[in-house]
């Protein structure tokens, strides 16, 4: 009785969705936080996404446009609210900073992303494959995106103890600033992997923080390569200036681990720690 109670249930639902008009893509009162990735998509493409999965809920970006869709005629017609206020709660009275959280039966990834904004780890389980998916999905395209070269993005990670940073410092147009910015937030040490220029093949110039460093001077493809950075050149600097920064930085230890002649030229592993002994950094 119940089966038959449901599959009329269901059959009403289609039928009823049939008859209402689909919702608008846009015009949402907008997202007060800034939605980058979705930002990425035009309209044509986000009708792509919201027709790809079932989806029986949907958000907003902060344009007002829609990502997902209601479940039928009638249910969740409204865009969910991000956060939800009960994880405003939840953290206020039992605090999610630096907390490994089990979030059960998270649906299409609503209150995932609010819990990932702010615990250390969220573990989001579903019994069923497609709110899997689309909890992937959502995720995915309002997660946090960071500029590290943008202090203020920088900031928003708040601190760490270590950081790994490997194939990158290069790539970016001031990595003098960068390490500077990012050593105020290293509580413990990094690793570094790097380019360096020989004193010999730093022939450019420039300017950070009032002092001038040598780089060498590499062209690069800009955002449209996957593997160069944002910009039309990367700047190698010198082991000297890169060791010499780190120890005025607070690294007590900085030691070139190993240096590498490789094909697109030298390349350093490098370990900085604030404290020479690392039972005593770690604490
Ligand atoms: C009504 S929805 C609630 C979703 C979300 N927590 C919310 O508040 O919007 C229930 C969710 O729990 C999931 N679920 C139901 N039974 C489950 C089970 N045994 N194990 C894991 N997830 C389950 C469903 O697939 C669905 O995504």
């Amino acid at each position: 009785m119940s089966r038959l109670r449901q599959a009329l249930g269901a059959q009403l639902r289609r039928l009823s969705a049939r008859r209402a008009p689909a919702l608008p893509r846009a015009g949402f009162p907008a997202l007060a936080q800034p939605t980058p990735r979705l930002a990425q998509l035009s309209d044509a493409e986000l009708g792509r996404l919201n027709d790809l999965l079932p989806w029986q809920c949907f958000t907003v970006d902060a344009a007002g446009r829609r990502f997902g869709d209601r479940a039928w005629a009638g249910k969740r017609e409204e865009p969910q609210p991000l956060p939800d206020r009960r994880i405003g709660l939840l953290h206020s009275l039992i605090g999610l900073s630096g907390r490994r959280v089990l979030e059960i039966g998270c649906f299409e990834g609503v209150h995932t992303i609010a819990l990932c904004e702010r615990a250390g780890q969220v573990i989001a389980v579903d019994a069923r494959v497609e709110n899997v998916v689309k909890t992937l999905v959502r995720c995915h395209f309002y997660v946090r995106r960071c500029d590290v070269e943008s202090a203020d993005d920088l900031a928003t990670l708040g601190e760490v103890d270590v950081v790994h940073h490997v194939g990158v410092l290069y790539h970016l147009v001031d990595p003098v600033a960068h390490l500077r910015q990012l050593a105020a937030l290293t509580r413990v040490g990094m690793m570094l992997d790097t380019h360096v220029a020989r004193p010999s093949e730093a022939q450019a110039e420039y300017d950070s923080g009032g002092r001038r460093y040598a780089y060498r001077k590499l062209k690069e493809s800009g955002v449209s390569d996957a593997f160069s950075g944002m910009y039309d050149h990367a700047k190698w600097l010198t082991v000297d200036a890169l060791v010499g920064l780190l120890r005025e930085l607070g690294f007590a230890s900085v030691t070139v681990h190993e240096q590498r002649d490789e094909r697109n030229g030298l390349r350093i592993l490098l370990f900085a720690q604030r404290s020479t002994s690392p039972n005593e950094s770690s604490g």
